[in-house]
């Protein structure tokens, strides 16, 4: 898989993603952050076709139509509250690979992912960046070959994602 860290806003990344990665909340209602520029995007279908899904747990992964974005999906996961999640780093970890298994089980080349975490859930970002890359590398991709981590707007997150993925 190619893994390019790319400073961009991930409602504005277009069809180079298959799919796109929204950090949600169990409730999948909407939010702030990604939540709500991805919500804001998409329009109002999305949350219609969110509040039949029944939520979702921190660490799995449930796809949908993009609507008005130009992606093909996208893929909503929850990430962990950093200091109430028993397990943070476990939960984080299974929201990277459950988002690429997800991906892969809908036949996807390429997928976009925000930062998960890393702001209103409090994730500090190097323990968060390290989760990140260790998920990355143990993923064996079946139709993924592109993956972009959309990093965005804090320069800070920036280069602390470059530093990881430094290829
Ligand atoms: N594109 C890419 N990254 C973004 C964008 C965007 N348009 N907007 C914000 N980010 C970054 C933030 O700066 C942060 O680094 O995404 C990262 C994740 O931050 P949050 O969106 O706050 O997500 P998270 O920390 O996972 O908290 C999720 O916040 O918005 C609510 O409903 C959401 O309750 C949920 C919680």
């Amino acid at each position: 898989m190619n893994i390019r860290v790319i400073y961009q806003d991930i409602t504005k990344i277009g069809r180079i993603a298959d799919a796109i990665v929204n950090a949600a909340n169990e409730t999948l209602s909407g939010g702030g952050g990604v939540d709500g520029a991805i919500h804001r995007a998409a329009g109002p279908l999305l949350l219609e076709e969110c509040r039949t899904l029944n939520g979702c747990k921190p660490g799995e992964a449930k796809a949908t139509k993009a609507y008005s974005l130009d992606n093909k999906y996208i893929i909503h996961t929850v990430g962990p509250r950093y200091y109430s999640d028993p397990n943070p780093s476990l939960t984080l970890y299974n929201c990277y690979i459950n988002c690429l298994k997800l991906a892969d089980e809908l036949g996807l080349e390429s997928i976009a992912f925000p930062s998960i975490s890393t702001g209103a859930f409090g994730y500090p970002i190097k323990e968060a960046v390290k989760i990140c890359c260790q998920a990355l590398h143990d993923y064996k991709p079946k139709t993924l070959k592109n993956i972009y981590l959309c990093i965005y707007p804090d320069i800070n997150n920036l280069r602390v994602f470059e530093e990881a993925f430094k290829i």
